[in-house]
């Protein structure tokens, strides 16, 4: 019995990133939407209350109330929320090494873009995350008195020249995927770095019975309202491996930075409509960038058809170019030393395997250039081409 650890590491690690990120970002986003949907509290309330909430959730009643001074008995036990943070950064950090490091030469490097060793390409991308966090957090300082809208911006600005860089030298997925990390570290660091160290001051100071330094509580809401703005691109980018469309674009960076601004711009429409301002344009403008950046795509992306009375492709061809980028992998029984079993089940050993899985070739090889993992046999343009014409050959005839 043989256990190939890799990929039940990679599962379990997973599985945790999910699960402590959910946690993480439902919790953030309820005290987002608790916070912006205090009212006033009817009658006398405590010294210091600045609104409340009722709610009703799992068959029981709640009521919640915002203390902006310390109310006068501050229980022993207080929750503070970070846990869900930490882990889902370490868990993040954890596949990045097992995925994107550990296998670099599969995920992260493309040698048709950037020849680079393991450890030069884990490097980079750890020196991506490392400038990412010094940068935000050096802007925010720095703009502290010019409040979120300013430092938001430099930020995004910053974010999107990124992402044009990482997507000139790493693989599309490998790019893509540290534009999400340098966000989510970003998010993390602000908790760990500002958020609950301050909140850590703040209370000392409150049960000192002195009144804290505004600047504090200042810090960490500025970097609260920030994470809240970054969830959503981060989540776009954690799914978009799964859309080749997107990633393989030769615009991808630009593409990738319109949707996130779209995402941003519709989480900021729910933000004040908890506040009860419904601002319906922002909303529609929101949505309208994402139908503007499909347009956009398709515009854009680059690929003929195949022009009509060219060549017929021989299947003699395609087999060739199975046999020389795919088949290492992808037969009953793989020579490549990365893989046990064909990877997703996709075996491309006969013919009718080949004709079967033509669509899932045509987006893996030809929309999203993620195949031949990594790239490793150099496929060229000329090639791809080849491929696409074949299918589109073979889907015309299937039309007849
Ligand atoms: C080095 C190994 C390797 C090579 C070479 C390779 N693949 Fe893959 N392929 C994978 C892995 C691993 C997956 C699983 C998904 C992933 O990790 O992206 C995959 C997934 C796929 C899928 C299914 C994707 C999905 O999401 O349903 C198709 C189709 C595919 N490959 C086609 C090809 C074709 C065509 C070639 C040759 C041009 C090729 N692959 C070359 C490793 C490889």
């Amino acid at each position: 019995m043989e256990i190939d650890l890799l990929p039940w590491a990679s599962l379990a690690v997973r599985w945790l990133h999910l699960i402590a990120g959910i946690a993480w970002i439902g919790s953030s986003f309820y005290f987002v939407w608790l916070d912006n949907s205090l009212r006033p509290e009817p009658g006398e309330p405590d010294e210091g209350v600045a609104g409340g909430l009722w709610a009703v959730h799992g068959g029981g009643f709640y009521h919640k109330k915002k203390y902006l001074i310390a109310p006068k008995n501050l229980p022993s036990e207080l929750h503070w929320f970070k846990w869900e943070a930490y882990v889902t950064w370490l868990s993040g950090i954890g596949l990045l090494i097992l995925i994107y490091y550990w296998q670099a030469d599969l995920y992260l490097i493309d040698p048709s873009r950037m020849k680079m060793s393991q450890l030069a390409a884990t490097g980079l991308g750890l020196g991506f995350l490392s400038i990412g966090w010094l940068f935000y957090d050096g802007i925010c300082r720095l703009s502290a008195k010019s409040g979120n809208m300013v430092s938001g911006l430099l930020w995004f600005g910053f974010l999107v020249g990124s992402t044009y860089a990482l997507t000139r030298v790493f693989s599309d997925r490998g790019a893509f995927l540290h534009v999400g990390a340098m966000i989510g570290t970003a998010m993390v660091a602000n908790v760990f770095v500002v958020i609950i160290p301050n909140q850590k001051k703040v209370v000392a100071s409150m049960l000192a019975g002195e009144t804290p330094a505004a600047y504090l509580g200042q810090m960490a809401k500025q970097r609260s309202v920030h994470n809240n703005y970054m969830t959503l691109p981060v989540l776009l980018i954690m799914i978009s491996t799964h859309y080749p469309n997107l990633t393989g674009h030769p615009l991808n960076w630009l593409l990738l930075s319109l949707l996130c601004l779209s995402a941003v711009i519709i989480r900021h429409f729910f933000n004040l409509r908890h506040k009860d301002k419904v601002v319906y344009p922002m909303l529609i403008g929101g949505m309208a960038i994402f139908v503007a950046t499909m347009v956009l795509a398709a515009a854009t992306d680059g690929r003929s058809s195949r022009a009509a009375g060219s060549p017929e492709i021989a299947f003699s061809e395609v087999r060739q170019l199975i046999d020389t980028h795919c088949i290492a992998c992808h037969s009953a029984t793989p020579t490549h030393e990365a893989f046990f079993e064909p990877p997703m089940g996709v075996m491309l050993d006969e013919r009718s395997e080949i004709e079967r899985f033509a669509l899932g070739i045509y987006d893996q090889v030809v929309v999203g250039k993620m195949m031949p993992l990594g790239n490793e046999t150099e496929m060229t343009e000329a090639e791809r081409q080849i491929l696409a014409n074949w299918i589109d050959q073979l889907s015309g005839a299937a039309d007849d």
